[in-house]
């Protein structure tokens, strides 16, 4: 489905008992709804039970790419602009890395309009002046040598060793997602990554039930971060999802589920 917010065509999917609590899920960059449909993943997970509404964040997937000059600022107020349009006063968001980012801006902006909140190979602080560089070294050589090296690249920094081998559609589902990814939004998503504000100072005033969860091996958001955010937040229960890396989702998707529904279970 498709649908206009802040001036911007927005692609979802709105699935599962509509009168049941939502569920937003939000995905990691720079991928898209699809990461969660996988076989035995989690709209298959949820549907039976809750709303779901999966989305792509503006640049990604189906939605528009637009000009490419994004902030989590925009995804922030583009998640809080498709629950208006949806007309859902509250659900429970569970977003991965950079969902997890933009859920956190969110809630600092509208508490009101969490139930719950998801936060899944996640960190709440800002990018260190090393992450910067980084990301213009990334901006430079997609300018230089275009997705598809890209998407070669970072899937290797995504996937714990064993996965490679035992979750090859996921890998493939996830690279060629990348390189389909339009450049411009990849550029200007890096930019809105490395201008994110720092979230830890307001993590003591989420009052919602949250979840913590990260891969064991995730380098990008690692236990001990996911640690650091239960330990700030104080209705929070934190776990590490063993054989997982950064997309633990798509690793190990009945561990990451068996916690999730849990969640939900005591959230709802
Ligand atoms: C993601 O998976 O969303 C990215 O790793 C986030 C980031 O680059 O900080």
């Amino acid at each position: 489905m498709k649908a206009t917010i802040n001036n911007s065509l927005m692609h979802y999917i709105d699935i599962g008992i509509s009168t049941a609590m939502p569920v937003i899920l939000i995905h990691g960059f720079p991928f898209n709804h699809k990461m969660w449909m996988m076989p035995g993943g989690q709209t298959e997970s949820l549907a039976g039970m809750y709303h779901v509404i999966a989305y792509d964040v503006r640049g990604h997937g189906e939605s528009e790419v637009g000009d490419g000059m994004y902030s989590i600022e925009f995804f922030a107020d583009d998640l809080l602009g498709l629950m208006d349009h949806l007309n859902v006063q509250q659900a429970v968001v569970l977003g991965l890395s950079m969902g997890g980012y933009i859920a956190l801006r969110a809630i600092q902006k509208k508490p009101e309009r969490f139930k719950g909140l998801v936060l899944c190979n996640t960190r709440a602080d800002a990018d260190s002046n090393e992450s910067k560089i980084k990301r213009a070294a990334a901006i430079r050589a997609i300018k230089t040598n275009g997705p598809r090296i890209f998407a070669q690249e970072m899937v290797k920094n995504l996937f714990a060793p064993l996965s490679f081998e035992t979750k090859q559609n996921a890998v493939k589902l996830i690279e060629s997602t990348i390189e389909r990814t339009a450049p411009l939004a990849l550029c200007g998503t890096e930019l809105a990554l490395a201008a994110r504000v720092d979230s830890a100072p307001s993590l003591p005033a989420i009052k919602v039930p949250t979840l913590i969860m990260t891969g064991e091996l995730d380098a990008i958001a690692p236990p001990e971060t996911g640690k650091a955010m239960q330990e700030a937040i104080p209705n929070s229960d934190f776990f590490v999802i063993p054989q997982a890396a950064h997309l633990s989702n798509l690793e190990n998707p009945d561990e990451f589920n068996r916690h999730v529904l849990e969640f939900l279970q005591k959230a709802g």
